[in-house]
């Protein structure tokens, strides 16, 4: 089932770059409440910055498009990039605004709440994409989230599609989107939030999460795949239907668990595997990420995931 890879492939990454302040606590505080926490962790992340270094340790050449502040946050999330072997010429730093920071708070269960200050991801544009033009026209892949203005997704989208290059997005986080991005979608990957906001309908039933993804397979997208957590993930395509059951494994954070889906999704998808298969390979991804705390430290490299299907053949 798992090959190792033929030739490098690119994936190029448009989207956010944050610095992660984690608090472990006993339980999410409810409003006007404070609870009191067991520990502090600082790590690199952003939806964005995690697919991309994802997509570097399965052994893609990845590029990252983004920007970060012209401070100490942004000067370490670029030695990141490096460290992690992402390429990072198209990240800018601006001197004008903060990077991008999240506020994540952890449950024992590994469950958790996200606050983000956006900061420099507010202001990628057009221009940052037609910066990487050249290279996103030689990438297979182009991996997108919407932690950045949705002008600039929809263009960057547009702009892949227009050169034949395809689109994978991560509607995430949840928000209603123009419906011509759709057309550009080769594979969008919404959790069950992210589809009924989409597609504005309420999903309660197994059918109904079928019927939803049919609703954006009819304004364009080819596949929807949509994540359901320890359930797994469902395909949705024309004519094909398929839940890819998840890896059951001992939750420490889930956060990020989405890149690591993604990511590894992106970087199969771009290998020229079928839907099914990379969705396998992306549910190893994401099921290897939570049992580690961290939004990037679980992002398994290829010889972890290789080994990890090898023990559940
Ligand atoms: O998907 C997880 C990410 O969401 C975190 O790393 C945090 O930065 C938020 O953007």
């Amino acid at each position: 089932m798992f090959r190792a890879a033929i030739a490098m492939v690119r994936v190029v990454v448009v989207g956010s770059i944050h610095m992660d302040f984690y608090v472990k606590v006993p339980r999410i505080p409810r409003p006007g409440e404070t609870v009191l926490g067991s520990g502090f962790i600082m790590s690199p992340g952003g939806k964005g910055a995690n697919q991309a270094v994802g997509a570097a340790r399965l052994g893609a050449e990845t590029y990252m498009v983004g920007r970060v502040g012209k401070d100490w946050l942004g000067n370490a999330l670029i030695d990141n990039f490096r460290a992690n072997g992402v390429n990072s010429e198209y990240v800018m730093q601006d001197p004008s605004i903060h990077t991008g920071v999240a506020f994540i708070l952890l449950e024992e269960s590994g469950e958790n709440a996200i606050a983000v200050a956006p900061g420099a991801d507010s202001r990628v544009a057009k221009e940052d994409v037609d910066r990487a033009l050249d290279i996103i026209k030689s990438s297979q892949i182009l991996l997108l989230q919407l932690e950045i203005p949705v002008d600039t997704v929809v263009y960057a989208a547009k702009r892949a599609w227009e050169v034949g290059v395809r689109v994978v997005l991560n509607p995430a986080p949840a928000m209603r989107l123009p419906d011509e991005i759709f057309r550009y979608v080769s594979v969008l990957t919404p959790n069950r939030i992210e589809l009924a906001m989409l597609t504005n309908t309420r999903i309660e039933e197994y059918s109904e999460l079928v019927s939803a993804a049919k609703i954006l397979l009819k304004k364009g997208v080819r596949y929807v795949v949509v994540t359901l957590g320890a359930q797994g993930a469902l395909i949705v395509g024309h004519d094909y239907t398929e839940l890819v059951p998840a890896y059951r494994v001992k939750v420490v954070d889930t956060t990020g668990a989405g890149d690591a889906f993604n990511a590894a999704l992106a970087v199969f998808l771009a290998e020229g595997r079928d839907i099914r298969e990379a969705v396998k390979l992306a549910n190893a991804a994401a099921a290897l990420k939570i049992m580690k705390l961290g939004a990037q430290s679980g992002l398994p490299r290829r010889d972890e995931l290789e080994s990890f299907i090898a023990m559940y053949k």
